[in-house]
């Protein structure tokens, strides 16, 4: 019999490590983003571990309860993904920048070099997360997974069926899984000789989505003022910058309304 009888209190700080790791790691993307950057975390997703998974885990490894905490390293689970190799170096930098500050790092496991015999590829990261409680601070451990969108498909593919085998999948599906693993890392290593073009790319559709609210926004507030008489030869220009979606155009077109709202403003003081 367990000696866990409270579950719920038990995994409560587990829940809250994992929403502000999530919430953290989230931020990290937006600022990227704000910024007009590309950033290295594509998506995070968190988990706590449910408390028959808990005790399957410690049965299988014979730990006793009193050690769960101390032992079972993946209680709290946060999951990021990305979408270049290289990304995955970026994003354990960011990581360690924080050891020390609100977190200490126990272990890594690269997966990625050393890939399991299964074809699992990612690498984790134990962490000691620093948690205020409403008892003082408290380290919680944690599992941080990062891997590629593409080494995500497999081990989401292969989970799936080593749930459905019940853990015991047949000789062959087991090399075809072996396979499928390395024609998603052939993916991966592709794509990462083109990651510059990519970014590259990315970067310019977040500067014109960007461009484009701004655009809006000057406009907004040029009809709004009652100083502005030619507003067909605004709206002839914004067709003409809007034409294509060439950011530069776009650029010149915003620095043109800025110029004039600046003038607006001028003339109304
Ligand atoms: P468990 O595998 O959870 O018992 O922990 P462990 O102490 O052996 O650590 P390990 O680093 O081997 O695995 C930690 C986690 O990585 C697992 O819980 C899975 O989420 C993931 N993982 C490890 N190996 C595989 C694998 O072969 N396939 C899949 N899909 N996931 C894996
Ligand atoms: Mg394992």
């Amino acid at each position: 019999m367990s000696k866990i009888l409270n579950w719920e209190e038990f995994l409560f700080p587990y829940q809250q490590a994992v929403n502000e790791l999530v919430l953290k790691f989230q931020s990290i993307i937006d600022e990227y983003k704000l910024r007009g950057l590309y950033s290295p975390i594509e998506s995070v997703k968190g988990r706590v571990k449910k408390s028959y998974s808990i005790l399957e885990k410690a049965e299988r490894k014979n730990i006793p309860d009193d050690m769960i905490e101390e032992l079972i390293e993946d209680i709290a689970g946060v999951r990021i993904l990305c979408q270049f190799v290289d990304d995955i170096e970026k994003i354990v930098e960011i990581i360690k920048s924080r050891d020390g500050i609100d977190l200490r790092v126990i272990e890594e496991k690269d997966y990625i070099t050393n890939t399991k015999p299964s074809g699992y590829r990612s690498y984790h990261m134990i962490i000691a997360y620093t948690l205020m409680t409403s008892r003082g601070y408290r380290e919680i451990l944690a599992e941080i997974q990062i891997r590629t969108l593409a080494m995500n498909f497999w081990a989401t593919a292969e989970h799936s069926l080593k749930y459905k085998y019940n853990r015991k999948l047949p000789e062959e599906l087991q090399e075809r899984l072996v396979r499928s693993a390395e024609a998603a890392f052939w993916l991966d290593k592709e794509m990462n000789t083109i990651r510059e073009d990519i970014m590259q790319a990315q970067r310019i559709n977040e500067r014109r989505d960007r461009l484009t609210l701004s655009i809006i926004e000057n406009l907004k507030k040029i009809y709004a003022s009652d100083k502005v008489t030619d507003i067909g030869n605004i709206d002839n220009e914004y067709m003409k910058a809007m034409e294509g979606g060439d950011v530069f155009k776009m650029e010149n077109f915003n620095r043109e309304l800025e110029a004039l709202l600046e003038k607006i403003e001028a003339d109304e003081k």
